[in-house]
């Protein structure tokens, strides 16, 4: 399928979404965040891919956020569907099956964090720029910013990047948890893909089962995400991998999960 603002490219099991709009620094317009979603139900009928990266288009930006000439001359209720079907697209994005790498190439700002933040992993290069500067624009984050956020780094540091609306290094990301790695600009592309690679050659019914426990545990008791945790795990003895995974070990081999 054509897109007008994300250019798809799959290959060896990977699947890599530009955000294509870089004259607007990748801001996400109302089209493209239906092309985002159409793509989103498309990929999840593929049984090819086993891991998509996201990142965006050009040197300078990954999304600089949501397109903000969207919010010109709208109320309350004319700007709830904008907001609404972002949101709906961000949380159909963190429940993919597959694991999801963000590829931080640059400014990663308001909707464009809260996209890096409803991925399971998120990589940036150490030009990038992160914040949440909505607060300067009169408005709070409205695409799970104020809660994604605050789940990662805890209320007080989620208030501090808020409520200033400052931009932080990707260091400072790093340090606080928001990002897994920092790398330079050069070797950013190379290094998601290798982490890529690892993940496709893992188990990919394990590797959703881990996803679901670990997305899904923090929003009940302790109890009850232990619970969830057994459940997810016997399930894990239902599937091939697991006899493969096993074997493999016994045998002193490599497995090769199907
Ligand atoms: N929406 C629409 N257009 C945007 C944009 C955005 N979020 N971010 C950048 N652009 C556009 C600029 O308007 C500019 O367009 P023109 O060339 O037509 O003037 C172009 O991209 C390049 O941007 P700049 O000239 O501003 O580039 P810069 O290097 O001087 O600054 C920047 C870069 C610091 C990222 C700056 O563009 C900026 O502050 N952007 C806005 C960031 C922001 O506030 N994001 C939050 C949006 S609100 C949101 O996301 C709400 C939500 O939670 C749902």
């Amino acid at each position: 399928m054509e897109y007008k603002n994300l250019l798809i490219e799959t290959f060896d099991n990977i699947t890599k979404l530009k955000v294509n709009r870089e004259k607007a620094l990748n801001a996400l317009n109302p089209e493209t965040i239906e092309e985002l979603e159409m793509f989103l139900d498309q990929l999840q009928e593929s049984k090819e891919t086993k891991v998509l990266i996201i990142t965006g288009a050009g040197e300078k930006s990954f999304i600089a956020g949501a397109d903000i000439t969207s919010f010109v001359n709208k109320n309350p209720i004319t700007i709830r569907p904008f907001v609404l079907k972002l949101q709906s697209t961000l949380n159909k994005l963190e429940d993919l099956p597959i694991p999801v790498i963000a590829q931080i190439n640059g400014y990663c700002l308001g909707g464009g964090l809260e996209l890096a933040l409803a991925c399971d992993l998120r990589i940036a290069s150490e030009k990038a720029l992160l914040g949440q500067p909505e607060i300067k624009l009169g408005i709070i984050p409205g695409a799970g910013g104020t809660q994604r956020l605050s789940r990662i780094v805890g209320k007080g540091i989620a208030k501090e990047i808020i409520f200033l609306g400052e931009n932080i290094s990707a260091q400072r990301a790093y340090e606080l948890g928001i990002v897994n790695r920092v790398v330079s600009a050069e070797e950013l592309n190379q290094f998601v893909l290798k982490i890529a690679k690892k993940i496709t050659e893992g188990p990919s019914f394990a590797l959703n089962m881990a996803k679901e426990a670990i997305n899904r545990g923090p929003e009940m008791s302790l109890l009850d995400g232990i619970r969830l945790e057994l459940d997810l795990f016997t399930l894990c003895f239902s599937h091939e991998d697991m006899n493969e995974g096993v074997d493999a070990f016994l045998n002193k081999r490599k497995a090769n999960f199907k």
